[in-house]
């Protein structure tokens, strides 16, 4: 019988829960602050390339290996003409953002996101204006994007100096819509007709796009799930995704709270598939519609954000600590936990806005969120494993009696490599964990761990080594081992499994 402090794995992987959507490794760019002008996008520093691209950024989230990125936004996608913002430079015009109150000069645009997307091998994913946009408007960028020469938009594509198609293949229906603050917010009813109308005219340019309708902006929201049944209701047959955001926070200074933010997360998940599988009961439909975290991270409280009508200001630069990056892991553990429903998930920002990158002019650093990102970007692949934990728990103020690790781990029976993801969100008690390999062996194991004592420990400019993940040296996790797992911890390994 095992001892109730200590903690056991039972790892079997026949029990696969679904293949891992590699999309949930993706980011989020968007027209704010210092995200694409003087972060993705910035001319004037020494690292610039020939494109004004930052070969610094571009090398970071190359490492990073973002599978697919949205763009432009965000509350700034519900103001936005894209037209602005293609053909010669100096021809665009300079645009009054009222989402942020910032400067738009218009310098960088779709062809100038596309091309980057390529750069960092990434796919990218347009999001199309439902505030002062129109259906046609959103119908005219896919044609732009991905129909062959020979009309209007097509040949205005050539002539920016692109001949192929961009074949852009996901495309999110407008931003947060159910948000009062939203430019053009609209009601759930006239948000699903919109999009329903705009998502028929998007297919008909491309009958291959896949579409993500927007979702309620938080669980905070008044009118969620309502806002979220009805808008489906509407569009489930044209739809691929629906969309989630959340931004997590520790306001009331409760670590111990915070890091069991995943129990609310979780809910989150349960509770909008339970609405499509009801929406998918009452419209008698045959297709499977799938949730995308489109925006993810931790957020602190910035109030009002605003910014003077300045090209490019800081805003949000959030300065990530320990205790951020290990509900980050958690979060990506609850990705892999939820595989067989959540199949995008966007980390928003990727740069300088809430980012794990952040950049001066001829300086960048890589924040503590960058690294359980980083990890599970790379190892986890194939199928997501139903694993059997055994955990000591602990009492928090927020969600009760929680157990003291999160985990996940994935297979991939084609290379058998296999990797798992622990986390112990305890600030003070270590946890013992005993392995038990039900079908398999771990071999030539791997190891990677980032902890520490201070959960608000932070990377800076001066200290860029504080809270990064380093390598661990690991005897064996083999059947009967146990391993120590220190508290505040993010501990990843990667195995061949026989
Ligand atoms: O990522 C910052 C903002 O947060 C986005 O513009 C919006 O969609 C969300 O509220």
């Amino acid at each position: 019988m095992p001892d109730n402090r200590t903690a056991h794995l039972y790892i079997d992987t026949r029990r696969s829960i679904s293949p891992v959507s590699p999309l949930i490794f993706s980011g989020f760019a968007e027209h704010m602050g210092r995200c694409i002008y003087g972060g993705i996008y910035d001319p004037g520093s020494p690292h610039a390339d020939e494109n004004g691209l930052r070969r610094d950024v571009l090398a970071a989230l190359r490492e990073l290996n973002f599978r697919s990125i949205r763009y432009p936004g965000g509350n700034f996608l519900s103001g936005y003409d894209w037209e602005d913002g293609v053909g010669p430079r100096d021809k665009r015009p300079a645009r009054r953002d009222l989402a942020w109150q910032t400067h738009e000069s218009n310098h960088f645009g779709s062809d100038e996101f596309i091309n980057f997307c390529r750069e960092i091998k990434s796919e990218p994913m347009l999001a199309v204006n439902m505030g002062t946009g129109s259906i046609q408007d959103a119908a005219n960028l896919v044609e732009y994007c991905n129909a062959p020469p020979g009309t209007k938009y097509p040949d205005l594509r050539v002539a920016n100096g692109n001949r192929q198609p961009h074949g852009v293949g996901y495309w999110c229906l407008g931003n947060e819509m159910d948000g009062h603050w939203q430019i053009g917010h609209l009601e759930a009813h006239e948000y699903g007709r919109k999009a329903l109308e705009a998502a028929k005219m998007m297919r008909w340019h491309d009958p291959d796009i896949q579409l993500v309708l927007c979702g309620s902006s938080t669980w905070e929201m008044p009118g969620f799930p309502e806002w979220d049944r009805i808008a489906l209701e509407h569009c489930y047959e044209l739809v691929d995704y629906h969309s989630m955001h959340k931004y997590a926070d520790n306001r009331d200074n409760d670590t111990d709270s915070f890091l069991a933010t995943t129990v609310a997360l979780e809910e989150f998940v349960e509770t909008l598939e339970g609405v499509l599988r009801y929406v998918k009961a009452k419209t008698r439909s045959k297709r499977e519609v799938y949730l995308s975290w489109d925006e993810w991270n931790i957020s602190g409280d910035y109030g009002e954000v605003k910014g003077d009508w300045k090209e490019a200001p800081r805003l949000i630069e959030e300065v990530y600590t320990l205790e951020d990056a290990l509900v980050a892991a958690q979060w990506l553990n609850l990705f892999l936990r939820r595989a067989d429903v959540v199949k995008i998930a966007c980390l928003a920002q990727i740069v300088n806005v809430i980012a794990p990158i952040l950049t001066e002019t001829d300086a960048l650093l890589k924040q503590s969120i960058f690294y359980p990102f980083l990890l599970f970007s790379r190892l986890a692949r194939g199928n997501s494993l139903d694993l059997l934990l055994q955990s000591p728990r602990h009492e928090t103020k927020r969600y009760g009696d929680v157990p003291l690790l999160d985990v996940s781990a994935t297979h991939d029976p084609e290379t058998r490599l296999g990797a798992l993801f622990l986390v112990n969100r305890s600030q003070s008690e270590e946890a013992l964990l005993g392995f038990h390999w039900q079908n398999v062996r771990p071999l030539n194991t791997r190891a990677w761990q980032l902890a520490g004592t201070d959960p608000m420990a932070v990377n800076s400019f001066e200290q860029p080594n504080r809270v990064v993940a380093r390598p661990l040296a690991v005897q064996s996790i083999e059947t009967g081992s146990q391993l120590l797992l220190p508290p505040l911890s993010f501990t990843a390994f990667e195995m061949i499994l026989r």
